[in-house]
């Protein structure tokens, strides 16, 4: 979910409604806003996307300089008017947008239904407005406190910004575990969001709450900061890096389409400076203090979910082959809920594009209570799982607005291979020319994902054969593999069309029975160790009728002719490999979904950030 909230001299609405887009790939079930103005609330909510918000809020007063906004990604009720943010108070003093999950809202509500509160939606975030409301009645304190006091009974994860009309000149916030942002503008105006999207065009200084942190801000007194214990705590003024062009989408139809483009240039940025062919030379500065305790590890476990947690896979591959390190690759949300083992020489990686994926960040919790020492591996600069782990790498891919993952997940693979390189360079288990071969080959990349970004229109042909297609298989073997659980992620999640990815070999074990002359199978068949392998796993498939669409190296010859369509890439290193197939499943997905009308920046029923368990 996405928040934004707004306090200064001019209009708040204009401020919120453009925050909001800027946020909507956190979460569009449905949005509100609520504005003081002269001890008054108003309130509008819309289930849907911004847009339904806009529309119908244009139609009313929407006058004041102090307001909230948020836009959903529903966890408790479905998405409907009554259920948006921003909630009210049952005595309609307060008004309150959340993103999180207030995990004993059930024990709250029964207590507060027993002290007569009615409750109109269905909604967690409700419960915590009304318990608001009810201590400030109780206790006869201020916004401030009532807050601090409802926050130290509430067990789960907040980012909160709440109005009173009792105190129409500030604005109260607060976080644990859900990100918040307070930016600061000259004139005594400030912006506050979920992320530092809306506010960059307006600041670039802002101050990036910390777990319990409670921000009040009043139009005469500007920011204060105190925890939950009521100890006031200095804001620490951060300067933004992000630039406000790397948020429009560019001349692009799509932010998937502009992000999938920038991959040549993200993945430029990701090992910029991190290696130097000539001097054989690899590292990650980041995790510097580290590398001794991954070099001696005797084992690294992986946390990641999503696409993030296919770039793990991949890492594994790299790792165990380079670095002759073995690898566990765990679900966070598996992980967290195990008794799992870590020992002593143990490095926990945890990957995660923004950083704030709940499950991923309760896994780094688990980990650290155990001992281990945890790396962390994120794009968004800042993050809540940047800021947890002992040390990590930043994948500089740039904003990531699309839903559906793709710069973040190749800027996770380079970041892997870097590490899976320096790993090895330390522990000697490359030879010279080997490493000084494979950096080379590392720094060709770019170049030649501007090659495959050449075939798009090949892609696009062959998308439109298989636009109307119910499944879809993808097959890989080795570091492919991984890459066909993505490519079929990436289907399902813009196209909504089921997708599978099994290792080749497996298909005999289940999945041929599914292959008829309907089926597409999207079959992973580069040059390598597992080539002649996969050879014959197109003819089974084949031998069903079923239809090939192989991604091959340049000048193949065996395979073009066995495949009812072809992508070339350029060859690579074998362990790189990844790093170009990618890109025709991407841009396969992409075309598929344009073609049967889905919101492929926004797909139905995902968020990019999930921040609830
Ligand atoms: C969501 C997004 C995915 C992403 C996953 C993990 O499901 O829609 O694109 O891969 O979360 O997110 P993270 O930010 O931790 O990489």
């Amino acid at each position: 979910c996405g928040i934004v909230a707004y306090i200064g001299n001019k209009d708040a609405y204009p401020v919120l409604i453009k925050g909001l887009k800027r946020l909507e790939y956190r979460g569009y079930d449905s949005a509100g806003v609520a504005i003081m103005n002269n001890a008054d609330i108003k309130t509008y909510k819309k289930k849907g996307k911004v847009v339904n918000l806009q529309e119908f809020a244009e139609k009313h007063d929407l006058s004041g300089t102090i307001g909230i906004g948020h836009t959903r990604w529903a966890t408790h009720g479905e998405p409907n008017d009554q259920n948006a943010h921003p909630h009210i108070s049952g005595d309609g003093d307060l008004a309150l947008v959340h993103n999180g999950i207030i995990e004993n809202y059930d024990v709250l509500k029964e207590g507060l239904k027993a002290r007569g509160h009615v409750f109109s939606s269905e909604t967690d975030t409700e419960v915590l407005v009304h318990l608001i409301e009810d201590i400030k009645r109780h206790e006869k304190v201020d916004l401030e406190e009532a807050v601090r006091l409802a926050l130290s009974s509430v067990v789960g994860a907040y980012a909160i910004v709440v109005l009173s009309k009792e105190e129409p000149n500030r604005i109260v916030a607060a976080r644990k575990s859900s990100p918040l942002v307070v930016g600061i503008a000259d004139n005594n105006e400030f912006y506050l969001a979920s992320d530092a999207t809306p506010i960059v065009e307006y600041t670039k200084n802002v101050v990036y709450l910390e777990d319990e942190e409670i921000a009040i801000i009043d139009r005469e007194s500007g920011l204060k900061i105190i925890d939950i214990r009521n100890r006031e705590q200095t804001p620490y003024v951060q300067q933004l890096e992000l630039e406000l062009e790397a948020l429009e989408k560019g001349g692009y139809e799509h932010f998937m389409l502009k992000e999938i483009y920038e991959q040549p240039r993200s993945i430029y940025d990701c090992f910029r400076g991190r290696l130097n062919v000539e001097e054989g030379w690899v590292g990650l500065g980041g995790i510097k203090d580290y590398e001794r305790k991954l070099v001696n590890a005797n084992r690294i476990i992986m946390v990641a979910c999503g696409t993030s947690w296919h770039a793990a896979q991949v890492g594994e591959y790299l790792i165990e082959d380079l670095a002759r390190i073995p690898v566990e690759v765990e679900y966070a949300s598996e992980f967290r809920y195990r008794n799992p083992i870590i020992n002593e020489n143990d490095v926990v990686i945890a990957i995660s594009q923004s950083g704030e994926t709940a499950d991923t960040l309760a896994a780094i919790g688990l980990a650290k209570s155990k001992g281990a020492t945890i790396l962390g591996i994120c794009n968004v600069v800042g993050s809540s799982i940047s800021r947890v782990t002992d040390a990590g790498s930043y994948t500089h891919a740039g904003p990531e607005i699309g839903v559906a993952s793709t710069k973040a997940f190749t800027a996770q693979v380079t970041v892997l291979t870097l590490m899976a390189l320096s790993i090895a360079r330390k522990k000697g288990t490359l030879g010279e020319s080997r490493l000084r071969a494979l950096l080379g080959d590392l720094e060709a990349i770019p170049a030649k994902v501007e090659k495959v970004l050449e075939k798009s229109n090949i892609v696009e042909e062959v998308a439109a054969v298989y636009k109307n297609a119910a499944n879809a298989l993808y097959l890989g073997r080795g570091n492919c593999f991984p890459v066909a659980l993505e490519g079929a992620l990436k289907l399902k999640e813009i196209s909504y069309i089921h997708a599978e990815g099994y290792p080749a070999a497996e298909m005999k074990h289940g999945p041929i029975a599914l292959i008829d002359e309907e089926m597409p199978v999207i079959v992973l068949a580069t040059k390598g160790t597992s080539y002649e392998k996969v050879v014959s796993n197109i003819q089974e498939v084949k031998a069903r009728k079923g239809k090939i669409i192989a991604i091959i190296t340049e000048g193949d010859v065996q395979v073009k002719e066995l495949a009812d369509h072809y992508i070339e890439i350029p060859d690579t290193d074998e362990n790189l490999v990844p790093l170009l197939a990618t890109i025709p499943l991407q841009l396969f997905s992409y075309y598929v979904a344009v073609m049967r009308g889905c919101n492929v920046d926004q797909p139905r029923n995902l968020a990019k950030s999930v921040t609830v368990e």
